[in-house]
């Protein structure tokens, strides 16, 4: 096996486990909210909390993406940024109660990341080879 098959298979690895990771916080995260009465602050810890883990996974993707060619480098980038700059408009929302904690923002959340990975990371992931 050739350093470059570990590489590709450590890089699928490092991708597959963050996805995993922000998807339980996620999944967390829609638990608060699904509360009768509920906990904003515990809401936006968590959210705090994904928006940290969402950081260090777009900067280990980052770090991929500067070793492969056959992908969209650059919108993947952009739609990153795109993302956390939602994530954190969106904690701010409700933190401060301009956006109530409603059936609508948890599916705003619950839909987040979805597109994201199944356009841009599927991509990278096969971008990463066998
Ligand atoms: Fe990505
Ligand atoms: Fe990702």
């Amino acid at each position: 096996m050739s350093a470059n098959v570990l590489d590709a298979s450590a890089a699928r690895l490092f991708i597959a486990v963050d996805h995993t990771t922000m998807m339980e916080q996620i999944d967390g995260i829609l638990r608060l909210m699904a509360a009768p009465e509920p906990d904003v602050p515990s809401i936006c810890a968590g959210l705090d909390a994904l928006a940290g883990q969402t950081r260090e996974h777009f900067d280990r993707e980052g770090e991929i993406m500067r070793f492969l060619t056959d992908q969209d480098a650059e919108a993947h980038r952009r739609d990153h940024a795109r993302l956390l700059r939602s994530l954190i408009d969106f904690t701010e929302a409700i933190r401060s109660g301009d956006k109530p904690v409603s059936m609508t923002t948890a599916l705003d959340l619950d839909t987040w990341l979805m597109f994201h990975i199944q356009c841009f990371d599927a991509k990278l992931i096969a971008a990463c080879g066998a």
